[in-house]
């Protein structure tokens, strides 16, 4: 890890050949170099109690992108990552990934479904637990899939149990801005192929759907299992 001056941070924020793609809290977030390169900014969290403190954020970052790749799943091919100990802020550096945001081709047609369902079994088959799992965090091209913003990743050594698929689809499911790509269709959709490549006993398979089907139609949406 490289430390770095407040004047080197700063000398980064205002370089005019990198521009700013993110904003967080009124503070740039990402940034895009002219070498085609992305820098993720790390800002110390205002809550004392924050598990960032012991365990920095861009830390688990770094070393979930060399995890990940061992679990042969890709992720940020990481570059460079600076502390500032002036600002307490970290910064890492990774090559821009080409594709689109799945988002986006979701809230193109359902056609991807079938490929994100397959995906996230496989995740959850590996016994991968991305806690920020949605769309956006999502980027794919030619049929492969790559994770972003990777600083919560649990791994367990077996595939994820009933529980933790269910919180981890149940997340995925309730996100605001993919409201209209997930109805009760297109769940049971995505289900079915999840289903498809998971081992999971008949009955759990009902527990899920019973749970993951009409999550946003509010009746399902308190149980927690
Ligand atoms: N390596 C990358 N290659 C291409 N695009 C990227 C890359 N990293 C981020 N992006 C784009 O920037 C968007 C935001 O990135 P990211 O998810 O890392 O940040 P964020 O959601 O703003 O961060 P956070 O949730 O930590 O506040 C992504 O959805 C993606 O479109
Ligand atoms: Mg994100």
């Amino acid at each position: 890890m490289e430390i770095i001056t407040i004047d080197s941070f700063n000398s980064i924020l205002s370089n005019p050949n990198n521009s700013i793609i993110t904003m967080k809290y009124k503070k740039p977030k990402l940034i895009e170099n002219s070498n085609g390169e992305i820098t993720k900014i790390f800002y110390p969290k205002k809550r004392w109690h924050s598990s960032n403190r012991r365990r920095p954020y861009a830390l688990r970052f770094y070393k979930n992108a060399e995890l990940l790749l061992t679990h042969g799943i890709k992720a940020p091919h990481i570059t460079s990552l600076k502390y500032c100990p002036d600002i307490k802020t970290h910064m890492i550096t990774y090559k821009k990934i080409p594709g689109e945001n799945v988002r986006v081709l979701m809230s193109q047609g359902a056609k991807f479904i079938t490929d994100v369902a397959k995906y996230i079994a496989i995740l959850h088959q590996k016994g991968i637990f991305f806690r920020a799992l949605h769309l956006e965090n999502l980027l794919y091209q030619n049929g492969e899939f790559t994770l972003i913003d990777i600083d919560d990743v649990t791994f367990k050594n077996k595939p994820l149990s009933l529980r933790y698929r269910y919180r981890n689809l149940k997340h995925m499911f309730l996100v605001n801005e993919d409201k209209k790509t997930w109805n009760p269709q297109s769940v049971k959709d995505f289900l079915q192929v999840y289903f498809q490549i998971t081992p999971l006993s008949f009955l759990s398979k009902k527990i899920l759907s019973l749970f993951l089907i009409n999550l946003n139609g509010s009746k399902h949406k308190m149980i927690i299992i």
